[in-house]
Order: C-alpha cells, then sequence, then structure tokens
C-alpha cells in the first residue's frame, strides 16, 4: 500500500514538475523574445491571437454564408449560429468515421461535394433532399433503398448512433453538409489530397 501511494505521489509531482517546467520554458522564451527583438515577438503575438480569430469566425458567419438551398426549387434558408455548431458536432460523431472531409472513405465515387449531390437522383444538393436520404437512403440512381447498408431513420435498429437522432438533428446534420463547402471550398469532398 505504501509503495503504491509513494508512486501515486511520484506521478502526481512528476506531473507538476513537467507542468512548471513547460511554463517555464515559455515564460523564458518570451523573455528572450522581447529582449531580442520586440518586432518578432510582436508578430509571434499576432500569428497566435489570429488563429483564434479565425477560429472564432467559424461561428461567426456572415448571414450570406450561412444562406443554403432549402428544396429542390432553389428556396434559401437561413442557418443559425447555433444549428451550425449542432450539425458539426453531430455530422463528426454520427457521419465522421465514413465521410470526414466530406468523402466517402469507402466509395469514393459518391462524396458529399455539391456537384456529387446535384447529380444524384433525385437531387441531394438541398436540406429536403438530404434529410429524405437520411431516413431513407437511395441508391445514386435513386431506384433502390440502401437503408440496411447506410446509417439513416429507417434503419436505426441496426445503427444505433442514429437512435437519438431527431428531424431538427437531421436538418443541422444537412445544413452542415451544405455549409463546409462554402468555408473550406473545394477541399470539402476533395479526397486525400487535403486530409
Ligand atoms: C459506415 C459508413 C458510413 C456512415 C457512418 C455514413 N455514411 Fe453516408 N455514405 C456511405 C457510403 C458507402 C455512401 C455511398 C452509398 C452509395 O453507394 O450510393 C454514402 C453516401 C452518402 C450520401 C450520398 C452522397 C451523394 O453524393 O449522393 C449522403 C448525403 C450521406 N452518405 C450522408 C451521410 C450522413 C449525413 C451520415 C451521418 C448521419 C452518413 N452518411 C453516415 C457510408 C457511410
Amino acid at each position: 500500500m505504501i509503495i503504491r501511494s509513494e508512486l501515486r505521489n511520484n506521478k502526481k509531482l512528476n506531473q507538476q514538475f513537467l507542468k512548471k517546467s513547460w511554463f517555464q520554458v515559455c515564460k523564458s522564451f518570451f523573455k528572450v523574445m522581447f529582449k531580442k527583438s520586440s518586432k518578432i515577438s510582436s508578430l509571434v503575438l499576432v500569428g497566435i491571437f489570429s488563429v483564434f480569430v479565425t477560429t472564432a469566425s467559424a461561428i461567426d458567419l456572415d448571414e450570406a454564408t450561412r444562406t443554403v438551398v432549402k428544396d429542390g426549387s432553389g428556396k434559401t434558408v437561413v442557418l443559425t449560429p447555433e444549428q451550425i455548431k449542432r450539425g458539426k458536432r453531430l455530422f463528426n460523431a454520427t457521419c465522421g468515421a465514413c465521410h470526414v472531409g466530406g468523402i466517402t472513405k469507402t466509395n469514393p465515387n459518391v462524396g458529399l461535394d455539391p456537384e456529387a449531390l446535384s447529380l444524384a437522383t433525385p437531387r441531394r444538393d438541398n436540406i429536403d433532399g438530404l434529410i429524405d436520404y437520411l431516413k431513407n437512403p437511395t441508391s445514386y440512381d435513386g431506384l433502390e433503398s440502401i437503408a440496411e447498408v447506410h446509417p439513416s431513420l429507417k434503419s436505426a435498429d441496426i445503427y444505433p448512433r442514429m437512435r437519438s437522432i431527431t428531424d431538427d438533428d437531421l436538418y443541422a446534420i444537412a445544413g452542415h453538409i451544405l455549409l463546409q463547402p462554402k468555408i473550406v471550398t473545394e477541399k470539402w469532398g476533395g479526397g486525400k489530397i487535403y486530409y
């Protein structure tokens, strides 16, 4: 018992030491930078700052960017920042394993990029088309249901992750798929070159 608790203490001390030394390394780095040249150090700070700003702006997208096509007639809707956040989280958790970055790992011909979605039958490059697909997915030519081999509400019994998905969730996920190409451009669905 004693040995065990000593080991634990050691581990704690080690972690504290590591944390502290990292902090010190950073501190001395900045000290040296400031002394050497305040220009370089301000550049570094601006760099760090701009990384934070670009991350934050993913949520503060303007209305034009948040506007996506709702249905086959071309009607549009504006996604709310909440829907965008939710769509991203749900997509990554539920679909990311096969569709990371908008590609389809097991079938690269049927990606989630706007072109592939628009050429499907019926077209899937709009919210309603994507929601229909996630309720009852069909082959690319629309002729047969592939619910048994693709996650959907219809096949929630074989895909447990789909069990807790609501209609609002499907809307948010569809929104995420349509929004991504506007944010990361052709990288979305662009395949292994980017991811
Ligand atoms: C187990 C892997 C897997 C998971 C998980 C998965 N998909 Fe798919 N997805 C595929 C495959 C494979 C295809 C191609 C199906 C075909 O042959 O038509 C596809 C096709 C699609 C298409 C049609 C693309 C097009 O260009 O027509 C959409 C839309 C889609 N998936 C959305 C999703 C969403 C949203 C999720 C999460 C809820 C999801 N998928 C989860 C494997 C998966």
